[in-house]
């Protein structure tokens, strides 16, 4: 889809489907809606006067009205969009609503659309929180490249052709607010694509997808971007003794790979970083299926489990979008990937490795594999001079018990390191929650007969003993786990996505990062 971006008057806009954003600026629960058109244009507000005053349109989230050849306008459609309550109103509506734009006119024939800026400005002050021009333009440009895509790779029978235009027609005003437009939609694109590159390699079937072709993906996408990409296997996880790693690899006739893309800040002459300056490890679990091993998992859903590597593509579509958006830091990516598999050779429970970090671990359930890839992948992130850590991973099933499918997990060592993150949550629009893993919970992975074991024996708290065990191999480096078992997969069907991967934690790390740049 080639988006743009104009600055002009949208009712002067030639285009077969102009959109336009409404609210619902009513106050108090019981109250009839009220509704207002997110625009300065009269010419915009004629046209849909008596559609509004028909009470047929509420304004409701991603709700959607059509007007054909509407009068005073170049467009040969209005299509207007709720917003929903005013009152509540925040970026991350306007990034569902662009979506619920362009997911209605997809199916529809639409190949050339248009969404007109919301002017918050055009409602009081009473009425909306003041909006940051930047973040709502980004969120705009995000809401329609992501909710553009279909997963039909696989279909012979494409019937939703792409959108195959889309242009953002902003109100010429002055010039700060235009130029926080454009910075808004630059990033908007660099980031929405990079969350689509994620999404596409988790839609990836397992058989297609094996741990050496996520290593070759990863490897294009960085020669594209110009990052420094190395792919490893087993000879080399045997040369760095990352004994966890090797345990859930060996039982697959797939070869394991560890992908390590480092992104080095491109600077102004003559500028350096300081010696000092931090350097960040992003760490991702890349099974490209999980089929719980010799502690096999039951067959109820598990073809859902090659998406046991949304961490690892959450972690190559940040380090795509961090190439585009050359943020001031060191950046180094890193996947641990895998499959998961019952086999004679595979790993079994009561068996005791090494990691790479010398701890010693005792297997308590094959299927807790992710945080032993982890394990070794955050070690080995230390030995490369990362100074902060952040992992992503389909970690657990109870984080989706305890969370549903609406916050993942979040997990941190670090209070300074963990507060960039939530800081962040405001531009990414994603929810995550913070969860304990404080040492009160250490004794649950002690083991008998090893330094510690790959679960915490019993059903209680699973989300947190699986952080403690990744925290084991953070230790004093300040670190973030991420926990997407329960939002990297949209099992529902909304106005602005389908059924499929999310690409959840791409834009969240990218703010995390940003906020580190010198
Ligand atoms: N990949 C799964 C986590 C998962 C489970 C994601 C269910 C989504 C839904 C992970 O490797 C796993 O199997 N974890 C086990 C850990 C247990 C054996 C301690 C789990 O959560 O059941
Ligand atoms: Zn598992
Ligand atoms: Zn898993």
């Amino acid at each position: 889809m080639d988006m743009k971006l104009v600055f002009q008057d949208a009712a002067g806009f030639q285009t077969p489907l102009l959109t336009v954003f409404a609210v619902d600026a009513s106050i108090g629960k019981d109250a009839d809606p009220l509704i207002a058109l997110l625009t300065t244009s009269d010419s915009i507000t004629n046209a849909a006067a008596s559609l509004i005053a028909s009470d047929e349109f509420k304004g409701a989230l991603g709700e959607q009205a059509m007007l054909h050849a509407p009068a005073g306008l170049k467009a040969e459609r209005l299509l207007i969009v709720g917003l929903g309550k005013a009152k509540t109103l925040s970026v991350d509506e306007v990034r569902k609503a662009a979506g619920a734009a362009v997911r209605w006119a997809k199916p529809r024939g639409v190949r050339q659309m248009a969404i007109a800026f919301p002017e918050e400005h055009a409602l009081s002050d009473e009425h909306l929180e003041n909006l940051p021009c930047t973040l709502l333009s980004r969120a705009l440009t995000e809401g329609a490249i992501l909710s553009e895509r279909d997963w039909d790779t696989y279909k012979s029978d494409k019937k939703d052709r792409s959108i195959e235009g889309l242009t953002i027609v902003a109100p010429s005003g002055e010039e700060s607010t235009t130029r926080e437009i454009q910075q808004g939609f630059d990033e908007g694109k660099i980031i929405a694509s990079a969350q689509n590159f994620a999404r596409a390699l988790v839609n990836e079937p397992s058989n297609v997808l094996t741990p050496t072709e996520l290593g070759r993906r990863a490897a294009a996408m960085c020669s594209e971007k110009g990052l420094k990409c190395e792919v490893y296997s087993t000879a080399k996880l045997e040369e760095l003794k990352m004994g966890a790693f090797l345990a859930v690899a060996k039982g697959s006739v797939q070869p394991p790979a560890l992908v390590v893309m480092t992104y080095e800040p491109k600077l102004e002459k003559g500028k350096q970083l300081p010696k000092d300056a931090p350097v960040l490890g992003l760490v991702g679990k890349g099974i490209t299926f999980d089929t719980g091993g010799i502690s096999l998992k039951s067959a109820e859903g598990m073809e859902k489990m090659k998406y046991d590597m949304a961490g690892a593509a959450a972690m190559i579509g940040a380090m795509h979008a961090i190439a585009d958006l050359n943020p001031a830091v060191k950046v180094i990516g890193i996947v641990c990937s895998a499959e998961n598999m019952p086999s004679g050779t595979a790993y079994k429970p009561g068996d005791v490795f090494t990691a790479m970090s010398g701890k010693t671990v005792e297997i308590l359930n094959t299927d807790a594999e992710g945080r032993l890839v982890l394990a070794d992948g955050l070690h080995y992130a230390k030995t490369l001079g990362c100074t902060h850590l952040i992992n992503a991973a389909t970690l657990t099933g109870a984080c989706v018990v305890a969370l549903g499918m609406i916050n993942a997990g979040l997990f941190s060592n670090n209070e300074d390191t963990c507060e960039r993150f939530t800081r962040g949550l405001r531009a990414s629009g994603e929810k995550f929650w913070r969860l304990p893993c404080t040492d009160d919970y250490k004794d649950l992975i002690k083991s008998q007969i090893a330094d510690i074991q790959n679960t915490g024996g019993s059903r209680w708290g699973g989300a947190t003993t699986a952080a403690m065990f990744l925290k084991e191999f953070a230790e004093d480096t300040p670190w973030i786990h991420l926990d997407i078992a329960g939002c990297a997969w949209n099992e529902e069907i909304k106005p602005w996505h389908p059924k499929g991967p999310s690409g959840v934690a791409v834009r969240s790390i990218v703010e995390w990062v940003r906020t580190f740049a010198s």
